[in-house]
């Protein structure tokens, strides 16, 4: 359904996303964290945050759970409600990062097409420098659920809980992810070794100099 949107107009204005950049010394950007509840996307969120924040970055973060106390609180997890909810995410991490800072975007994000949509808009022509980084928590459904932080996949298969993630609604796994954190020989990696992941990679792709 296309939104009412005749007769408005974009102002350009004369400070734009280079000068701020250089006054803030940093580049703007999105890093999307998607994977199953319980895969350590939140942790691997503060971490970054953390991190970044230690070498004198601004980044900040927009955790899905959180944002559905407020910008998304009317919006449910029918896959039309959490299409909506990663395009306003996806939005919104769009505006962080045209102002300039490192935008750390936690979300299930379970549909490709959804992750897709978001990538898309971020290269929109307006945003040429707008990048997207997508991180895939590639965590086993088996090791999520043994977590079960918050005990919702003890209700998901007691049938407490309809529609949820990696139970009875789809994960489908990104196919062009920038970074994949996954467990080694077993192991899952710390929340330093995650966040130290996803820093190299920004280190080195120029994104923080
Ligand atoms: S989505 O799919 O991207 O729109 O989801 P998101 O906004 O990231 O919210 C996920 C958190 O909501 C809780 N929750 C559920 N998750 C998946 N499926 C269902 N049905 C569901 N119901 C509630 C859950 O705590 C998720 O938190 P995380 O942080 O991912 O564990």
């Amino acid at each position: 359904v296309m939104g009412n949107s005749t007769n408005l107009f974009w102002h350009e204005n004369t400070v734009g996303k280079a000068e701020r950049q250089k006054l803030i010394n940093q580049q703007g950007c999105v890093v999307w964290i998607t994977g199953l509840s319980g895969s350590g996307k939140s942790t691997l969120a503060c971490s970054l945050n953390s991190e970044l924040y230690s070498r004198g970055k601004l980044s900040y973060v927009l955790d899905g759970d959180n944002l559905r106390h407020g910008l998304n609180k009317n919006l449910g997890f029918s896959p039309e409600d959490r299409t909506e909810n990663i395009r306003r995410v996806g939005e919104v991490a769009k505006l962080f990062a045209d102002a300039g800072l490192i935008c750390i975007a936690s979300l299930i994000s379970p549909y490709r097409k959804d992750r897709d949509a978001c990538r898309a808009m971020l290269s929109d022509a307006n945003f040429i420098e707008a990048m997207l980084l997508s991180v895939f928590m590639n965590m086993p459904l088996e090791v999520c659920e043994a977590r079960d932080c918050k005990g919702l996949y003890k209700l998901a298969r007691a049938g407490k809980i309809k529609g949820f993630t990696g139970i009875d609604d789809p994960y489908e796994p990104p196919l062009n992810c920038e970074i994949m954190i996954e467990q080694k020989d077993g192991v899952c990696p710390t929340p330093c070794d995650m966040a130290g992941q996803v820093v190299s990679y920004l280190d080195e792709n120029g994104f923080l100099h």
